[in-house]
């Protein structure tokens, strides 16, 4: 099994580690939920429910999907860097990311 390290920037500013792996075909939300954070990924990971909103704040994840695109520019709370973490699917160029969970609005 291969993984990465990407960090969680959590609410307090602490930067979580967490081991991601890159060969199971997960995408970043599936990731994040198991590590149990609070996404509720209604639509399954269709692009349609962003509540795997999530900021990049360090690192690169190549162009927002022409879903993703649209459902960001429904939300209030759409930063520059702002992604929908199940349209991300986990490579090597991923290691050393910095994440925020920003969730639908707020
Ligand atoms: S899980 Fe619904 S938009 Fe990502």
């Amino acid at each position: 099994m291969e993984n990465i390290t990407i960090y969680m920037e959590e609410e307090s500013g602490e930067r979580t580690p967490l081991e991601v792996p890159t060969d199971m075909g997960m995408n970043l939300m599936e990731i994040l939920k198991s590590y149990e954070y609070p996404i509720e990924a209604i639509c399954g990971g269709m692009a349609l429910c962003a509540t795997c909103h999530i900021e990049v704040l360090e690192g690169e994840v190549g162009e927002r999907t022409e879903a993703e695109e649209e459902m960001l520019d429904t939300l209030f709370n759409t930063e520059e860097n702002s992604r929908l973490a199940c349209q991300i699917r986990p490579n090597d160029s991923n290691h050393q990311m910095v994440i925020r969970l920003l969730g639908e609005d707020d």
